[in-house]
């Protein structure tokens, strides 16, 4: 058992998804997955490990943003062996040419925190996902009609940020989309030598204001759980 997380030795998967949401958790893992068992549920961040196509695979929860999800895959790499993590999560874009309820595969993930400034001594590191797993989610996306943008992403500290419009420097460099997890799960899966990718739907933009509605982010969870799942038993 470690710090945050109260499985026992050998009960994480070696592949874990991991959603932001504990409740998005115990969702998938009752519709996607066989005979699922909960490892965890400290501070209600539920974990759990079933089988999909005959392979084990777990699921837990995150929290939003870079000290929440660093804490869990810091534990689960370094405790539970976890070799292939993927995050599951929503983004809002920042280019007029990704639209609500796209597919994004963040190929790296810039970042205003200041986490790897500390770890590197003021110097800039690049978190960048697996080739190889970018490689299949992008192909597993593409056969099922869905054009995935693949590319560099935003992974803010501050949902409510103190300027509204910093967002557009970002996008002026390319970046796709924004949200508050990625660069993190990528800079500590490499540090532990581990497999890293996040697959992300366009939930809102900031370009024009648009939101999805509850039935939209259903049918495009679908079809992102789809993907991910692929990719994770490859
Ligand atoms: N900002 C940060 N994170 C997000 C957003 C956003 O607009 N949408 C989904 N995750």
């Amino acid at each position: 058992m470690s710090t945050h997380i109260a499985a026992k030795p050998g009960e994480v998967a070696e592949v874990i998804l991991l959603p932001g949401d504990p409740l998005r958790a115990k969702f998938i893992a009752e519709t996607y997955l066989e005979r699922p068992k909960q490892y965890t549920g400290i501070r209600n961040i539920l974990g759990f490990t079933g089988m999909y196509k005959g392979k084990n695979i777990s699921v837990q929860g995150t929290g939003m943003g870079i000290p929440s999800i660093s804490i869990y895959v810091h534990e689960l790499f370094r405790d539970y062996g976890v070799k292939r993590a993927i995050r599951i999560g929503t983004a809002g874009t920042i280019q007029e040419h990704v639209k609500i309820r796209d597919l994004v595969l963040a190929m790296s993930a810039s970042t205003d925190s200041g986490v790897n400034r500390g770890r590197f001594g003021g110097k800039d590191y690049a978190p960048t996902a697996t080739w190889s797993l970018l490689k299949t989610a992008y192909e597993a996306a593409i056969s099922r009609n869905w054009q995935p943008a693949v590319g560099n992403i935003l992974c803010t500290d501050l949902f409510y940020s103190g300027e509204p419009q910093g967002w557009k420097l970002w996008a002026e460099y390319g970046a796709l989309a924004v949200e508050m997890e990625s660069a993190e799960l990528y800079t500590v899966a490499a540090k532990f030598g581990r497999e890293a990718l996040s697959i992300l739907t366009i939930s809102d933009s900031l370009v024009t204001g648009e939101q999805t509605t509850p039935e939209e982010r259903q049918n495009t969870f679908t079809r992102m759980m789809e993907v991910a799942l692929e990719t994770a038993i490859s």
